[in-house]
């Protein structure tokens, strides 16, 4: 009853923002994203009657009553699946940064849905794994797979058609993305309550909703092209589009800081004398800069130098979820 899995965190190109329902976590749109090849979360779980609750270990340390009980939420939905009431120790390791807009989260959740779902000697499908793992944190159930993902909406109230599939492996088409560090600290405002308050406040959500539909179409036509130019600039208009609502938001909040608009400047900067260079930003001040890998070290160098940048790390389309074994943790 133990069983060690390793996902990859991702990035979203088209934004899930907001949900339709907060108890299964259905978003109100679909959205794509690319699964990170550095990033990842290393999960173990082990079930043992001997025990009377669960035990959470986040990065070496017992996680706090919050985590905890997110957790107990998910191996909660499995135990009921797998007919077994065992509680059981969490181990799990991020190797990106935790609660800091780096997506900790999405590759954990997808971490623990799958060690725990083998761990009770489950063979889910990725479409199952993908619908448990979304009840842990939304964007989750997109690191299920590598490469393009596309998470759709569904219509169902139960949920059942809301998951995420495949629309291309890391193999079929390779792409550089930046992840840009100008902050490590932990968010002020946490994508969950952040998307919460703006589409219960902001009146540029309705915006947002209007013109998703188009942003997704727009998007999967460049990744199926392999449209790299049009794949850019859908992804930077729909970021901005995605930070604008948060400042209609009742009270307003933006997870932008100066550091975060220098490097946009750069990025348009980089585009104004040839290098096709586009931006996105999640829940925090981060930057994530995509390029086509024949540019990769021009952008590097070119970001590297900005005294507003604390690192870089260079990544590329990963893979789904993978199996370890329990001699090969990390
Ligand atoms: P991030 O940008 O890192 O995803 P969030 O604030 O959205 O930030 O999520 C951070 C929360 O996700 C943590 O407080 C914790 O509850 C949960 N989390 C992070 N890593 C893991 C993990 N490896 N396993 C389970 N839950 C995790
Ligand atoms: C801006 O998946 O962290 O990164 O479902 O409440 O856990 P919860 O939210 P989460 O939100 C991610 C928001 C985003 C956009 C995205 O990843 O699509």
């Amino acid at each position: 009853m133990k069983a060690t899995a390793r996902a990859y965190t991702n990035i979203a190109l088209i934004k899930y923002w907001g949900k339709r329902d907060e108890v299964l976590f259905l978003p109100m749109n679909s959205s794509l994203s690319i699964t990170l090849d550095k990033f990842y979360t290393t999960t173990t779980v082990e079930f043992c009657s001997c025990l009377s609750t669960d035990v959470f270990v986040l990065n070496n340390k017992l996680a706090n009553e919050q985590e905890l009980a997110n957790v107990t939420r998910v191996l909660d939905l499995i135990r009921e699946i797998s007919g077994k009431e065992y509680r059981g120790i969490v181990n799990s390791v991020n190797h990106v940064p935790t609660a800091a807009g780096f997506a900790s989260s999405a590759s954990g959740f997808a971490a623990l849905t799958a060690a725990a779902s083998k761990a009770l000697g489950l063979e889910l499908n990725s479409s199952e794994l993908s619908r448990l793992a979304r009840q842990g944190s939304g964007s989750a159930c997109r690191s299920i797979h590598g490469g393009f993902v596309e998470w759709q909406k569904g219509e169902n109230e139960d949920g059942s058609d809301s998951f995420a599939k495949q629309i291309l492996s890391n193999h079929d088409w390779d792409l550089s993305i930046l992840s840009v560090q100008l902050n490590y600290g932990a968010k002020v405002v946490s994508s969950r309550e952040g998307m919460k308050r703006t589409r219960d406040s902001s009146p540029f959500y309705s915006g947002w909703l209007a013109t998703i539909e188009q942003d997704i179409k727009t998007a999967k036509e460049a990744i199926q092209s392999r449209d790299f130019e049009k794949l850019g600039q859908i992804v930077e208009t729909n970021a901005f589009k995605m930070h604008a609502t948060t400042l209609g938001a009742d009270p307003p909040f933006m997870y932008w800081n100066s550091a975060t608009y220098d490097v946009i400047q750069e990025i348009q900067y980089l585009r104004s004398v040839g290098i096709q260079a586009y931006f996105t930003i999640d829940a925090g001040p981060n930057v994530k800069v995509l390029c086509d890998p024949k540019d990769e070290k021009d952008v590097y160098e070119q970001l590297i130098h900005m005294p507003v940048v604390q690192g870089i790390k260079l990544c590329h389309p990963g893979p789904g979820i993978t199996y370890l074994s329990n001699s090969s943790r990390e």
